[in-house]
């Protein structure tokens, strides 16, 4: 047998053109999203947030997770945010931390825009100054918290959002992948060919696989391609004795 001459679309194409047909059919255009991304990028921020089809998986994880208070961490244009905003029931809230100035005034506006000034709360600073003032003021514990900042700082960010975070909290992790550089030890991130970012995406799953290892969370990456590339998504639940249980109303069962 002969390899027939294909004329396949490089994978990169393939993966565009599927994420474009998902995203048509399951994910209904949406002007305050469509005018984060516009705005994000007439401002000049990197082209880097979740794609429609990523966005609505964090929203529908939000939902299945029945999260009132969600954290996030790296809040770019504030698009992820607008997503996780929407799974929140009336009197939720958000709190989503951004080191750059810059694009937190872009994710300000979005934010408003959406709808959502009110329910969500933009920290201006590096995350590793922003987490423990929220440890040290008694905020949290959250439902849900999206790790999306600097891949570099993962370890901590993860080991701050432990502190954050209650038996029974989803911690997402983007970005865990990176075209598969995250195997070699020494890779310079495919994106911006720092090593930084891989060694610490490394160190992530090394306390992931710690904290499997001694029972303190159950946890599982997932590889995705799409029109970002390769990459994944790292999701880990906090285990512990006092997971609340849900709301009667929520399982049908009473007395
Ligand atoms: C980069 C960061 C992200 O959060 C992402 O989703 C993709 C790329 C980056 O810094 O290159
Ligand atoms: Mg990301």
């Amino acid at each position: 047998m002969t390899d027939a001459p294909t004329n396949e679309p490089e994978p990169q194409q393939r993966w565009s053109a599927v994420d474009r047909y998902i995203t048509d059919l399951l994910v209904p255009a949406d002007p305050a999203l469509e005018a984060a991304l516009q705005t994000s990028a007439a401002a000049g921020l990197p082209p880097i947030a979740v794609t429609p089809n990523q966005g609505k998986l964090l929203e529908l994880l939000a939902r299945v997770q029945g999260a009132r208070a969600i954290l996030e961490l790296g809040t770019l244009g504030g698009y992820s945010t607008i997503w996780l905003a929407r799974a929140l029931p009336t009197g939720g809230r958000l709190v989503t931390l951004e080191a750059e100035p810059r694009y937190a005034e872009v994710a300000r506006a979005n934010i408003a825009r959406a709808g959502f000034g009110e329910v969500v709360e933009l920290r201006v600073g590096p995350a590793l100054q922003t987490l423990p003032e929220l440890v040290a003021e008694g905020t949290g514990p959250f439902d849900l918290i999206f790790i999306d900042d600097d891949k570099g700082n993962y370890p901590g960010y993860f080991e701050w959002s432990l502190k954050l975070s209650r038996p029974g909290t989803l911690i997402v992790g983007d970005n865990v992948v990176r075209d598969g550089a995250i195997l070699d030890p020494g890779a310079k991130d495919p994106l911006t060919g720092d090593t930084d970012l891989i060694r610490g995406v490394r160190r992530f799953y090394e306390l992931l696989a710690a904290g499997v290892g001694g029972g303190s969370i159950s946890a599982t990456a997932i590889q995705t391609v799409g029109d970002k590339g390769y990459d994944g998504f790292a999701l880990v639940i906090v285990e512990g004795e006092d997971q609340p249980p849900p709301p009667a109303a929520a399982t049908g069962f009473e007395g």
